[in-house]
């Protein structure tokens, strides 16, 4: 009698796009992993094709059915239908979207009292590493040195600033002790645009085929600090994404974060 475990089925949203494709072949890859639902957006041409071991589907229940944990890497305007599916069926959630807002931030938390969920602006392990020192950065220079962040991105990137730019915005926010969204400055195109005292300050540019490169600089007179992530290629994402996915399963319901899954 075999007593191998049998493979976790993951439902990819979004599976025709950049990360959903490379999510696919990465569960194709894998042996404790099945790719159990591929949805992609409605009316797709794509909806029907064989991707891996299943078809596309452009309804969200087929997607989910037979999965344990789901894995949405569809635009942010999609993504509120997805964590309500999701909590219909009891499937885990892991929610690898940006530009969230805050309709959608409170059905995460809302989720999060039904299933086990997880969103992260980033999944690969290099950025979250970067957080942790730009907090410890944040903390150990003095207040005067002014913080300003950074990210590059391909020309189709959606939004801007990118989630993780935010995610280090937080991290700083959090090692001076301030609050993050009362420090925030996302656009200096008005006038005066003269540096806030204490601000934190976005600067964003869209270009080519950039996977994704962000820098947190701390700027004081006659010196300055600079700490800096580059994704070289989507593959991390993925990885990172899936690496999420097979911690959520099994887990009971509540918000977890890749510094949980990092921690193992
Ligand atoms: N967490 C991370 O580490 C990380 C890393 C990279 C990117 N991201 C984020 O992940 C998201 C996707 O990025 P991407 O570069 O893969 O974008 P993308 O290439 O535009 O892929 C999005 C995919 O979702 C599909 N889609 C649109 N609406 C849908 C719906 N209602 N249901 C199902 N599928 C739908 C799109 O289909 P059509 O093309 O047919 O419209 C497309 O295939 C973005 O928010 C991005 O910022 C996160």
């Amino acid at each position: 009698m075999s007593t191998a475990t049998p493979p976790l089925p993951i439902a990819v949203l979004g599976a025709t796009g950049r990360m959903g494709e490379r999510l696919c072949a990465l569960i194709g890859s894998a042996p404790d992993v099945i790719l159990s639902g591929a949805l992609v957006r409605s009316g797709s041409p794509a909806a029907g094709l064989a991707i891996g071991a299943t078809l596309a589907t452009d309804r969200i229940d087929t997607a989910l059915g037979g999965a344990r944990v789901a894995i949405d890497f569809t635009p942010a305007g999609a993504t509120l239908a997805n964590v309500r599916a999701c909590v219909e069926r009891g499937v885990a959630l892991v929610i690898g979207s940006t530009g969230l807002g805050a309709a959608e931030d409170a059905a995460i938390a809302d989720a999060a009292r039904h299933i086990a969920v997880l969103s992260a602006a980033n999944t690969s392990l290099g950025v979250h590493v970067l957080a942790e020192l730009v907090r410890r950065a944040a903390e150990l220079l003095p207040a005067d040195f002014d913080i300003e962040i950074l990210d590059i991105h391909h020309r189709a990137k959606r939004d801007a600033p990118s989630g993780t730019a935010y995610l280090l915005g937080e991290a700083a926010a959090a090692g001076r002790g301030v609050l993050h969204d009362a420090v925030a400055t996302v656009e200096r195109t008005s006038h005066p645009a003269v540096r806030e005292r204490g601000s934190i300050g976005y600067a964003s540019l869209r270009a080519g085929d950039v996977v994704g490169e962000h820098s947190v600089v701390f700027a004081g007179s006659g010196e300055r600090v600079t700490l800096s992530h580059a994704a070289t290629d989507r593959g991390v994402f993925a990885q990172g994404a899936l690496k999420a996915a097979r911690f959520l399963a099994g887990r009971p319901p509540g918000l977890y974060s890749m510094a949980d899954v990092i921690r193992g």
